[in-house]
């Protein structure tokens, strides 16, 4: 199932209003929100996939990591999960033991409490997490809500799709595995913290439909528009040289299919770097639309705070409304 593929899905149907649903399935939204009282509400999110390291207890702490980060992104804090498990039956049952000890172990560091969990039999392993977390209801963070001038912070690099593609490929050496794994790995509980710190209008992670697809998130049918600048966005080391090598995700292609027409590139962005914009990515950081007087010392607080990768990449701007501007304003960064 492509991106888009969805919303074709979920046409039609007749969903359930309720006055207490400040967020359900009329955007793409990270996660569902509904008030409890006038102080608090409740945000739920599920996520699972495919093993993407050979290592289980790895691929647990992953799974669990990007199933935690919807809440993170909507200004949240996770209270509660369930593990949500896919086996094989003639799979060895110590590998899923390896898998739910790393899905644990980040639900400690993250301070969430395991309540239960589903598992059914099916050919291929998958596993991740449905959250509960809290929020009070006037401070939920939207995807959509960014203002023209707000600067965009993404917080960890790009490339975990394209490195995982050439780790299948037999291409990736241990140094880029162990780079993507250390942050697809990392919980995005510190940067969603000095974001709160800091008051953002607008916030979501990077996941599944690349850096551009969730930019267009955030200004599809809103009165702004962005501006990035290709230079400036992050990315793991030998990404260029694996796109060389055609080493691409084919996620990586239908995520442009699906968003290009949103999105204007200069002639100047080098093609690697335009692909890498479009990769899917696990477990990716947040990206903010962060108030032009906070964003250098929010930046500056990640830093300090071992969010070492943390850069502004581009801005919100009135123009081109609803559509996204890549360029390269910096000298290109070598990959
Ligand atoms: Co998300
Ligand atoms: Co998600």
């Amino acid at each position: 199932m492509g991106p888009g593929d969805l919303n074709k899905a979920l046409a039609g149907l007749p969903f359930i209003s309720d006055p207490n649903l400040i967020m359900g399935l009329e955007r793409s939204e990270d996660a569902g929100v509904y008030k409890l009282t006038d102080e608090m509400a409740i945000i739920q999110t599920v996520d699972f996939f495919t093993p993407i390291v050979d290592d289980p207890f790895t691929f647990g702490q992953i799974a669990a990591v990007n199933s935690l980060s919807d809440v993170y992104a909507k200004g949240g804090k996770p209270l509660t999960a369930m593990n949500v498990v896919c086996f094989p039956e003639n799979m060895d049952l110590s590998i899923l033991n390896r898998v739910l000890a790393g899905g644990l172990d980040k639900m400690r560091e993250a301070g969430v409490v395991l309540v239960g969990g589903h598992t059914v039999s099916d050919p291929e392993l998958k596993y991740g997490l449905s959250v509960t977390g809290l929020i009070h209801p006037q401070k939920v963070i939207r995807n959509n809500g960014a203002q023209a001038g707000d600067k965009l912070i993404l917080t960890k690099p790009l490339g975990t799709g394209i490195i995982s593609t050439a780790l299948k490929g037999g291409a990736a050496g241990e140094a880029a595995v162990q780079r993507i794994v250390r942050s697809m790995s990392t919980l995005n509980r510190k940067a969603a913290e000095l974001m709160l710190e800091a008051g953002v209008h607008a916030c979501t992670d990077v996941t599944g439909f690349g850096l551009l697809g969730h930019c267009a998130e955030m200004v599809e049918g809103t009165e702004v528009g962005m501006v990035i600048d290709a230079a400036a966005v992050p990315v793991f080391p030998e990404i260029r040289e694996f796109i060389g090598m055609g080493l691409l995700p084919g996620g990586l292609h239908r995520n442009r299919e699906f968003r290009q027409h949103m999105v204007e590139i200069d002639a100047g962005v080098p093609e690697y770097l335009a692909d890498i914009l479009y990769d899917p990515q696990t477990s990716g950081g947040l990206l903010m639309a962060v108030p032009p007087a906070e964003a250098a010392a929010l930046l500056k607080k990640m830093h300090r705070a071992d969010i070492s990768e943390a850069a502004i990449i581009g801005e919100f701007a009135a123009a081109p409304k609803g559509r996204i501007k890549v360029g390269v304003t910096n000298q290109v960064k070598p990959a």
